[in-house]
Order: structure tokens, then C-alpha cells, then sequence
């Protein structure tokens, strides 16, 4: 038994938005998380890993509405969605909640309230662009206009993406606001601030002590070089988020509480499970907090949040680790290539934890990013998890069954080498403590690469069919067996669902760090199952094909539900002929249903007088299954069928859309299916 105290850690992931589907980039984080909280755990720390959906601001109060449905149906059904991805990635959380919590309002105002008490809040009124149409302030993503610099048209309100020019809203040449295509007007209204400034010196010291990587230590002290401001930490109605307790109106801005998101999670969990909140979060606590968060969210992290934090009288966080960014086959992840993977479509055709052990072999504790090359994962996966690891125990599993009965041997055959094998443990812990998973990784393979050796230099193949060396091989292969249990106490943190297949396979009550001191002699085996397929390149292929699928559905439901930017025409002038090349008829939607992992979709079955299609539309966010059933509407009923992850669709529904909904066409009474639309 180790003799050190037991720690008390807690670590959190970033909250993802409650607005959006988690892909491969987000998976790159929680999986590093996740693997670095199961390692504690094995230790047998007090290790609690907390997250939550960050579901306040303006993007997700626009896209509920923009689906027609209220900001609390939307991060409610996305936080579903989110903790279902997480799941299938092994991505075990102690808690998982939301901002948008009686904790987290808990929480921001109580921070709040306590830098305002001390002073370190002002107020101060600013001007910015106001879209009267919507009665909302604009932030500058939501502005579009012609570049001043180069007149390039359509540039949003910050940057333009042609020249690189930046500059704010007002130089921008015929600003439009970018939700309802009016004209904003420049108004004033009163901010609140959190003033950093009086934080400085309590900031630069706080990166200098070794709570952030060298790398980012260098970005941050630039960053304090070339001075900084006051936050802006309010927003005005109407906002979805929490109202500032003395400031009718003012809302908090969603950076402020999102972070606080991670006390409220945690003290959602410490109510469940009667652990003691303060003694993690109190200043002085001996626990251990960490933050894991990528490279791009790193100022309010290492900067606004310790400052925050010690202004209201709240310990900091131990350490914030920085990871960079995923790029697939040595580029960013591109929708139209395929590359931007969803979660869960990732899921749809491969094994999760193919894709958390080559992480893991990646993973290294600096920011650089993190190529998935595809070929190389294939090769990597194939060749590591399963020649090298699952082929010791396959190798050994028939003899120790057929031998021994399914028992291992009574005795250790190379007590010397095992030793090593025990003793290795010590290094790669270090390595996986130090977040140096490659390297970790490569020892583990190191140490598969000589069993390997062990046991093809032993041959107990050819000894078998030795008359009088049974007791040999048998020997032989529960050492393999052994080997095999080492490999796989190391290799849980990364592999849980194979570990847990393991541990079913040895037959053993836990693979904890700790428990591989104890030898397999006289122990009884459970029958061996495959633990792990190879992986095959054209299942790669299917998840890219599948992916520019997704592309084509989201492009759609934009499409549809944009209301419209400007009153010029949507198409270029067709002249009769080409108007009659279009088929449209009546149908009647004989049936209508959900599809099954397509969260915009409904599949509808549509008579056209005898003859019936099959349509995938995008029209769910307004239409229940039920209230199509029996209706008449208008189809396009010679567009080429599209093939789709969900099956073949044989046409499209007509609809227009504005910002509160879908509006389904229907033909008068007396129509009757299959007739034609002209
Ligand atoms: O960048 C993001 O995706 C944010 N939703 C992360 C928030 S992390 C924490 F501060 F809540
Ligand atoms: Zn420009």
C-alpha cells in the first residue's frame, strides 16, 4: 500500500455551448480529461471531475428562437444530446449540469456582489449598434456591412475575412444587422465592469507560479505588455441569463457565468453526496483543482477567473491545463471535406476508444495541436491494441483453458521479468500524472513488444505437441496472462470499456493501479472474447461520407430558417421552360415519423395518388408526426433521390420559413394526391 495521504482533486472540463453538436476538436479535451481523472481515481484519489452545458447568451436565445422554441426547451434538449455523445466516449463525469442552474445564479451573484462590496465593479455608458427591428444591442459578430478598407461586401463586424482589415462596426460601409437585415442605429446604455486593473499585480504573479505552461506563461505576459481594460461583464435586455441582482435589466455576460458554472456543478454534486464544498474551494484548502481547457479560452481561465476568484474571497485553481487544437490529415477541420466529425457520427461507425487510445498515444502536456491522420490511426490502433496487446492474451487464453482448466499455474515462470513489469508501473505513472500520455503510451507498447518476445521465444505451440511439457506451457502462458494484466491495469484510463472486458476475462475484482502487486498463480480464467476488432479503412470512409451528410442537413435547416437578409430576389430569372421542368404535386402525407439520430428531421411517407415516396425534411423544430398524418401539401416529385445516412430520399416538401417557424404549403380543398402543381 502506498503510505502518502489519500488527495482531494477536483477537475473540470470547459462547458461546451448548449447550442451546438460536440465533434472531434471538443473530444480531444474531455478525453484527455477524462483519461488524466481515471488515472487518479485507479491511484485511489479523491478525484471528482465536474462539467456542465454553458447555456446562457445571445447565440443560443437566437437559435431557440430561430427554431421556434423557448431558450429553456433548446438547452435542455442539447444537454440530453451532449451527456449522450459523452457516454458513448467513455467520458465518465462525477456531475454533469448547467449554468442555467439555482447554483450557478447562486454563485455569479454572490461573486458579484462581493467585488462590488469591495469595489472592484464600475459602471460606465457605452455606445454600440442597435438593431431596432429586434430591440437588440448588436455584439459585432452580428453585423454585417462592405469592408472600409477594401469594400469587400458582406464582411462581418469586426474583421474582414478578404483584406484582414479590423476595425469596429461604425467604419463598416452600409451596416446591416445580420438576424434581421435592418439598418442599426448607434445607441448608449450603461455597462457594468469588473475592474481587472486593480488585479494586475495579483494576475502577473499568479501566472508567474506555475499554474500555467511555460507556453502560455510567455502569451499571457505579452498580453499584460501591451495593457488591458476594464471587462465588460453585463449585457442588455433582452439577454437569456441571469439579471444583475441591483441593475433591473443588465444581465450578466455569459463569460462571467460560465466559469462559476464549475463551483455550481460541483456544489450540485457535494449536495448529492454530502462532500464538504468549502473545504475544496475555501482559501488555504489542501485540495487540488484543475482546469482543463483549450488554447483559444485561455485569458479567462489564467486570467479573469483566478482574478474573479480572489476578489471574492474563493481559493484559485491549482493548475489550468492547456491543450491545443485537432487537425485531421494535417489540416483543420473542414466540413465540406468531411473532416469537421460529429461525435456522435464518429460513434456511428467506429469504436470510441480507437479514437481515445490514439489521443492518448498523441497527448503530450504541451499546446501544441493534434493531427489525426487517419491512415496513421488505422495502422496505430491496429497494430498496438490489437497485435500487440490482445494478441498476448489470445495467444495464451487456449492453453491455460485447455491445460489448466481455465487455472493459472501455481507458480510464476519468470518471476524477475514480471518484477519489471511491476516496477515499470512507477514511471508511467509519473507520465500520466505529468500528462505525458505519449510517452506513457510508448512504454506500455515497450513493455507488449517484450511479452511478445517472452512468448514467441517460448513457442508454446511447438512445445504442445510435446508429449510430457504440458506443465511448460501452461506456465508459459499464465505468465502471458500475467504480462497481459499489467498491460491492462496501465492501459484502463485510456481503454475503459476494453479494461472492463479484461477484468471480466481475468476474472479479477479490480484492475486498480495498486492491484497489480498481486500475482495470478492459482487463479482461475474466464473463457477469452475478442476484446477489440481491427480497425477498417472503408468505415473511416462511411464517417467522412457521413459527415458531409451532416454538412448538407445543417446547410439546409439554415437555409430554411433564415429570415431574409435583403429584399432582393433568392434565384436568378428562369425562363417557362425551365419552370416546367419541375414536377410538383399534390401529396398526402400518409405518414410521418422521427428519425432516429437526426434531431431537425422527419422521415414522411407521401401518396401521390398510388405511387408513395419516401422524404427526409427538416421541418421537425415546427411539426409534430401526428398533426401531418392525413394532410394534403405540394412536393417536387422529379428531383434526383439523394441518398442520405438515414436512407434514400425520393423528393422534397414545399415551405417557407421565417424566424418563428416552418410553414408547410397546402393546396385548397378538393385537390386530391398525385396531381399536378402548375
Ligand atoms: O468556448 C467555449 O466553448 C465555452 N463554452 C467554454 C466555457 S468554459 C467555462 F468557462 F465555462
Ligand atoms: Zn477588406
Amino acid at each position: 500500500m502506498s503510505h502518502t495521504a489519500t488527495r482531494k482533486i477536483l477537475v473540470t472540463s470547459a462547458l461546451p455551448y448548449a447550442n451546438g453538436d460536440i465533434h472531434l476538436g471538443h473530444l480531444l479535451e474531455y478525453i484527455q480529461t477524462d483519461i488524466w481523472v481515471r488515472f487518479q481515481k485507479s491511484r485511489g484519489q479523491q478525484c471528482y471531475y465536474v462539467c456542465a452545458d454553458d447555456a446562457h447568451g445571445t447565440a443560443i436565445m437566437l437559435r431557440a428562437e430561430q427554431e421556434g422554441i423557448s431558450s429553456e426547451a433548446l438547452i435542455e434538449r442539447v444537454s440530453r444530446a451532449h451527456q449522450a455523445d459523452f457516454a458513448r466516449f467513455g467520458v465518465n463525469f462525477d456531475n454533469y449540469h448547467s449554468t442555467h442552474s439555482t447554483e450557478n445564479r447562486y454563485f455569479s451573484e454572490l461573486i458579484y456582489t462581493r467585488l462590488r462590496d469591495k469595489g472592484h465593479i464600475a459602471t460606465r455608458d457605452i455606445e454600440q449598434m442597435f438593431d431596432p427591428q429586434k430591440g437588440l444591442f448588436l455584439a459585432d459578430r452580428f453585423i454585417k456591412g462592405t469592408c472600409p478598407k477594401c469594400n469587400a461586401e458582406d464582411q462581418y463586424g469586426d474583421n474582414c475575412e478578404k483584406c484582414g482589415a479590423t476595425y469596429t462596426p461604425a467604419e463598416l460601409i452600409d451596416p446591416v444587422s445580420a438576424i434581421s437585415g435592418a439598418t442599426p442605429e448607434v445607441r448608449s446604455s450603461t455597462h457594468y465592469f469588473f475592474k481587472l486593473p486593480d488585479f494586475a499585480e495579483f494576475m502577473q504573479q499568479w501566472i508567474n507560479d506555475g499554474h500555467v505552461q511555460p507556453q502560455i506563461r510567455n502569451k499571457l505576459m505579452e498580453w499584460f505588455e501591451s495593457g488591458f481594460n476594464e471587462w465588460d461583464i453585463s449585457r442588455d435586455a433582452p439577454y437569456f441569463g441571469f439579471e444583475i441582482p441591483d441593475a433591473p435589466g443588465k444581465y450578466f455576460y455569459v463569460w462571467l457565468d460560465a466559469p462559476i458554472g464549475y463551483l455550481a456543478s460541483f456544489k450540485n454534486l457535494c449536495e448529492r453526496e454530502c462532500i464538504d464544498f468549502d473545504s475544496f474551494w475555501q482559501p488555504g484548502s489542501d485540495a487540488e483543482v484543475y482546469h482543463f481547457i483549450g488554447k483559444d479560452i485561455v485569458y479567462f481561465h489564467a486570467l479573469f477567473w483566478p482574478a474573479m476568484l480572489h476578489g471574492a474571497d474563493f481559493r484559485t485553481p491549482t493548475a489550468v491545463n492547456c491543450h491545443g487544437f485537432v487537425t485531421v490529415d494535417g489540416a483543420k477541420m473542414s466540413k465540406s471535406r468531411g473532416t469537421f466529425i460529429k461525435a456522435a457520427t464518429y460513434a456511428d461507425y467506429l469504436n470510441p476508444e480507437y479514437l481515445r487510445y490514439y489521443f492518448a498515444a498523441k497527448l503530450t502536456s504541451k499546446v501544441d495541436d493534434l493531427d489525426l491522420n487517419l491512415d496513421d490511426f488505422t495502422a496505430r490502433v491496429n497494430s498496438d491494441l490489437v497485435g500487440k496487446v490482445i494478441n498476448i492474451a489470445s495467444r495464451c487464453a487456449g492453453f491455460v483453458k485447455k491445460l489448466g482448466g481455465g487455472t493459472l499455474s501455481s507458480s510464476c515462470a519468470d518471476p524477475q521479468m514480471l518484477a519489471r513489469f511491476i516496477a515499470a508501473g512507477d514511471d508511467i505513472a509519473a507520465d500520466y500524472e505529468a500528462r505525458e500520455f505519449s510517452r506513457a503510451m510508448r512504454s506500455i507498447m515497450e513493455l507488449a513488444d517484450e511479452a511478445n518476445t517472452y512468448i514467441a521465444e517460448a513457442e508454446p505451440w511447438v512445445l504442445a505437441k510435446q508429449d510430457g511439457r504440458e506443465q511448460e506451457v501452461l506456465d508459459i502462458c499464465s505468465m502471458g496472462i500475467n504480462l497481459f494484466r499489467q498491460l491492462m491495469v496501465y492501459l484502463a484510463p485510456v481503454v475503459p470499456t476494453m479494461a472492463a472486458e479484461a477484468q471480466a476475462f481475468l476474472n479479477l475484482a479490480t484492475l486498480d493501479w495498486h492491484s497489480r502487486h498481486e500475482v495470478l498463480t492459482n487463479h482461475t480464467i474466464n473463457k477469452f472474447k475478442p476484446l477489440m476488432t481491427r480497425i477498417e479503412r472503408d468505415k473511416i470512409d462511411a464517417m467522412i461520407e457521413a459527415s458531409k451528410e451532416d454538412l448538407v442537413e445543417e446547410q439546409k435547416l439554415k437555409d430554411a430558417t433564415k429570415g431574409p437578409l435583403t429584399d432582393e430576389p433568392v434565384a436568378a430569372e428562369i425562363n417557362f421552360d425551365d419552370f416546367m421542368k419541375v414536377d410538383l404535386r399534390i401529396a398526402r402525407i400518409a405518414k410521418a415519423q422521427y428519425v432516429e439520430g437526426a434531431d431537425k428531421l422527419l422521415q414522411l411517407t407521401l401518396d401521390l395518388g398510388g405511387e408513395t415516396r419516401n422524404v427526409f425534411s427538416g421541418i421537425r423544430a415546427s411539426y409534430a408526426p401526428e398533426a401531418l398524418e392525413g394532410r394534403l401539401t405540394v412536393m417536387v416529385a422529379n428531383l434526383a433521390p439523394r441518398k442520405m445516412r438515414f436512407g434514400v430520399s425520393e423528393g422534397m416538401v414545399l415551405a417557407s420559413a421565417n424566424d418563428d417557424g416552418i410553414y408547410l404549403l397546402s393546396p385548397d380543398a378538393g385537390a386530391e394526391p398525385g396531381q399536378r402543381v402548375t
